[in-house]
């Protein structure tokens, strides 16, 4: 297992509340993680030393600014095992499956095609593409989930047609945390000509990512979710089809000339798509999360997740009073319940244990049908969390079944 308490000296916040009434005890890092000293200095950098904006500037300041952003594009392509020219920055995974509805679905898409997605998805993987749909009138399906939740190759066969144009399906599913096989669902894909969408926000964290492989046509990841600053994340795009797609969003930086008669010649992707003032500090910071990730190793952080994810499984098992809906996943996401206790309650009273954990439908609201359930508990691991995490929360747990007793004690 990787060396927590070693990895901990890095994220200042941990030290920050060490002299508070309670632990900190943070699993909730499927909704965003801390962040290493690295990437906080390296957003102040830009702050303290260079200060300009970026492409638009002829001096010293603002070359530094391009250098900065433009290495910090290399590094991600880099990180993904694809070419600078195709990641585009953008706000985070939302922002990024946004353009490709708007730039590539409401633009290429027609009456009668269809758009495949799962009931396992986040908001941000479904409602651009209801707008998409409400828009074209193209029809959107589900690919079925198996008896676990997982979304399998076998079962995207049996609703795939000719009329699909999109399959868009997450990496990582965000409440099941299944890991779903996007290289066999892209292929497919392709065999019916239809592009495929990976939402990459839970898995790029965790495990390394190469889209050559998975040979995707579009990933989109958030920054904060992998040690970044919030705010910034990117969207991986095939030159070609970046190419031909439309902005979403338009003004200074993507073009290279506008005239009175409306005629627009847009600059070549990414900048096409990157109107406006990017946000600069937050890139500066992405670089240094990039690099934090890498001198640990995705792979490394990949096992010891696994790791912690069997433990807690292995404990929280034992406990009666704990229903736990995917055991079977594959990711460090657990979701539960505490018997006969609304998951609100539940979480409030671990919080008044010092535990961070999520309760609702975690924007994935089609699944609740699936769950049978108003809302889950979701518990996620990162590279900071330790076998100390987990005991905290099964102990929290054990006593928090008889909910009232256990809150007032
Ligand atoms: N998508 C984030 C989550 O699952 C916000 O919590």
């Amino acid at each position: 297992m990787l060396d927590v308490k070693k990895i901990k000296k890095d994220f200042p916040i941990f030290a920050n509340h060490e002299n508070d009434k309670k632990p900190l005890v943070y699993l909730d890092n499927a909704a965003t993680t801390f962040k290493p000293k690295a990437v906080i200095d390296a957003c102040s950098r830009y702050y303290e030393m260079d200060g300009a904006n970026a492409h638009r500037g002829d001096y010293d300041l603002a070359f530094n600014v391009d250098k900065e952003v433009e290495n910090c594009r290399k590094h991600l392509a880099n990180f993904l095992n694809a070419l600078p020219r195709e990641v585009v920055f953008t706000s985070g995974t939302s922002m990024s499956m946004n353009l490709v509805a708007y730039g590539y679905g409401i633009k290429f898409l027609t009456e009668n095609d269809e758009i495949l997605l799962t009931e396992a998805e986040h908001a941000s993987n479904v409602l651009p593409w209801f707008k998409v749909a409400e828009t074209t009138k193209a029809k959107i399906k589900y690919i079925p989930l198996d008896e676990d939740g997982r979304c399998t190759p076998e079962n995207l066969r049996k609703v795939i047609t000719k009329n699909t144009k999109v399959v868009s399906i997450a990496q990582v599913t965000n409440v099941l945390g299944f890991k779903i096989d996007i290289k066999e669902m892209a292929k497919i894909a392709h065999e019916y000509g239809a592009i495929l969408v990976c939402d990459g926000a839970q898995s790029a964290p965790h495990m390394k990512i190469d889209v050559k492989d998975l040979d995707c046509d579009f990933f989109c990841l958030s920054a904060h979710k992998l040690l970044g600053p919030t705010g910034i994340g990117a969207l991986y795009g095939k030159f070609e089809l970046l190419e031909k797609m439309d902005p979403f969003m338009m003004g200074g930086g993507d073009n290279a000339r506008f005239d009175m008669c409306g005629n627009v010649a847009y600059l070549k992707p990414p900048a096409k798509f990157e109107a406006g003032t990017i946000n600069i500090s937050s890139i500066y910071g992405f670089d240094a999360a990039l690099t934090y990730l890498e001198n640990i190793g995705l792979e490394n952080i990949e096992k010891h997740e696994e790791e912690l994810r069997k433990y807690a499984i292995s404990k929280l098992k034992t406990l009666d009073n704990v229903i736990i809906y995917n055991e079977k996943a594959d990711a460090g996401i657990i979701t539960m319940n505490v018997k006969n206790v609304f998951p609100q309650d539940e979480v409030s009273f671990l919080n008044s244990k010092g535990i961070c954990v999520r309760s609702g439908e975690h924007c994935a609201k089609l699944l609740k049908d699936r769950l049978k359930t108003v809302g889950t508990i979701r518990v996620s691991f990162y590279l900071y969390n330790d076998k100390d995490d987990v005991d905290a929360l099964y102990d929290a747990l054990k006593n928090g079944g008889d909910f009232l007793d256990a809150y007032f004690n």
